[in-house]
C-alpha cells in the first residue's frame, strides 16, 4: 500500500536528532531552524525528555481517561505555575486542530450560540469548525463550509463590533501573532478592543496560541503582551516536544461538566510526561530567556541584510521577507547549506522556527549561509 500523496515532500530521511541538529541516513547533518514547524521547543532528544519518557513507559504508557491520572494534575500544576494563569482548568487532547475543536465546541454550549469570528490569514487547523475558521478556501471541504464563519481583516475592531452586536457570534479565535499566514501581528488597541467586546456581548474570546505558546515567543503566551484575559486559551506544538498532544486552558466562568467534552488518547500518561518534562527544561535551561537573547541577536544580522525587506515576528518565531519569492532560496538553504526554514503563506517569507535552545552560532551559520546565496 502507497501513502495518500498529500504531502510535497523534500527527499530528505531524518534518522536521529541532538539539540538543534538532524542527521539523515548518511549521517548528513541539518540545521534545523524550522523545529518540524514549531514544534522542537527543548531540542531534540533532550536527555532528560528521552529519560523520563522511556521510565514512564517502562511504568505504564497508557490508560483510559475513565481513572485518576495524578500527570494531568502534575502538568495543569506547572503550566498554571508558568503562565499565571491562575484560576483557568485544563483539558487534554492530542493535536492544535483538536484543541481549537473544543474550543469553539466549549464556547458554542457555553454561549447557547454558534457563529465564529476569525481573521485574514488565519491558520487553526484542518478540522471541522479549526478548518472552517481557518482563511484557506483550499483546505475547506463542502462539509466544513456548513459551519458559520465570518472572516475579517485583521485589526478591523469596528467590523468586530458590527458582528458581536447581532448576538449570534459564539467566539472569536485569533492568533495574537500568525504563524502560518506570516507573522503579522495588530495593534494592542484591536486585541484589548476585541476582549473587551467579547466580555460586553458573551463570546468566548479563543487564544489560538498552538504554534506562539509554551515559551516560542519569548513569552509563555503571545497574548500575555496585551492587557487581555481569554476564555479559553488553545495549545499544543512546542508542548509536547514532539509527542502529540494538544489542549485548552480554560477560565473559570465557563463550568465543566461530566461528557461535555472527551477524548481516548488526550492526557495519556506519556504525553503527560512529555508535557512536563518540556516546562521542566525550559525552566532549568532558562529558554524563555535565551529565546528573546536569540530574537534580538537574529534581528540585529537580520538589518545588515539589505536584501531582506521587512524582519517579522517575536522571540523565536520570525519571518524575514524579500520582495521575491523564497521557494527557490529556501531550497537552496536545505539542499546546500544543510538548513531547514520554513515557508509562509506569503511566499515572500521565510520562516525561522528554531528549537528554543539555539545558540548564537548556529545563528552565525545561517546568515554565512544566507549572504552566500543572495550574493
Ligand atoms: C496557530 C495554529 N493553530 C492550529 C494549528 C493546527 O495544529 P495541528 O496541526 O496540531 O492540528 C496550527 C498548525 O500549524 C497552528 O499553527
Amino acid at each position: 500500500m502507497s501513502l495518500f500523496n498529500v504531502y510535497p515532500l523534500f527527499d530528505i530521511t531524518p534518522v536521529k536528532a541532538e539539540d538543534v541538529f538532524v542527521f539523515d541516513e548518511n549521517n548528513t547533518k541539518y540545521l534545523d531552524l524550522y523545529g518540524g514547524h514549531a514544534v522542537i521547543s527543548i531540542g531534540h532528544s533532550h536527555p532528560k525528555y528521552v529519560s523520563a519518557i522511556s521510565e514512564q513507559v517502562s511504568k505504564i504508557g497508557f490508560y483510559s481517561n475513565s481513572i485518576q491520572n495524578p500527570l494531568q494534575v502534575a502538568l495543569a500544576k506547572k503550566i498554571v505555575a508558568f503562565s499565571g494563569c491562575i484560576d483557568y482548568t485544563l483539558f487534554l487532547c492530542n493535536s492544535g486542530a483538536e484543541a481549537n475543536e473544543n474550543a469553539l465546541k466549549l464556547s458554542s454550549f457555553h454561549t447557547k450560540k454558534k457563529k465564529v469570528l476569525a481573521f485574514k490569514n488565519g491558520f487553526h487547523g484542518r478540522t471541522s469548525a479549526a478548518v472552517a475558521a481557518t482563511d484557506n478556501a483550499k483546505i475547506i471541504a463542502p462539509i466544513n463550509a456548513q459551519q458559520e464563519v465570518e472572516i475579517l481583516e485583521l485589526g478591523d475592531l469596528e467590523g468586530v463590533e458590527k458582528a458581536l452586536a447581532n448576538n449570534d457570534v459564539c467566539a472569536v479565535i485569533i492568533e495574537c501573532i500568525q504563524g502560518v499566514g506570516g507573522l503579522d501581528e495588530s495593534t494592542a488597541e484591536f486585541y484589548e478592543g476585541v476582549d473587551a467586546l467579547c466580555k460586553k456581548y458573551n463570546v468566548c474570546f479563543i487564544a489560538d496560541e498552538v504554534q506562539s505558546g509554551f515559551g516560542r515567543t519569548g513569552d509563555f503566551f503571545a497574548f500575555q503582551k496585551y492587557n487581555i484575559t481569554p476564555d479559553i486559551i488553545s495549545i499544543a506544538k512546542g508542548m509536547g516536544n514532539g509527542f502529540p498532544i494538544g489542549g485548552i486552558l480554560i477560565h473559570p466562568n465557563i463550568t465543566a461538566s461530566f461528557g461535555l467534552l472527551g477524548t481516548t488518547f488526550g492526557g495519556n500518561h506519556l504525553a503527560c510526561v512529555a508535557s512536563s518534562t518540556v516546562l521542566e527544561v525550559i525552566e532549568e535551561e532558562n529558554l524563555m530567556q535565551n529565546a528573546k537573547e536569540m530574537s534580538a541577536y537574529f534581528m540585529e544580522k537580520a538589518e545588515t541584510i539589505s536584501e531582506i525587506k521587512n524582519i517579522k515576528g517575536r522571540g523565536l518565531m520570525l519571518g524575514l521577507e524579500f520582495d521575491f519569492p523564497i521557494a527557490d532560496l529556501r531550497k537552496k538553504l536545505i539542499f546546500e547549506h544543510k538548513i531547514f526554514t520554513g515557508s509562509a503563506k506569503n511566499p515572500n517569507l521565510l520562516r525561522i522556527l528554531p528549537p528554543l535552545t539555539i545558540k548564537k552560532e548556529h545563528i552565525d551559520v545561517f546568515f554565512e549561509a544566507l549572504k552566500n546565496e543572495l550574493n
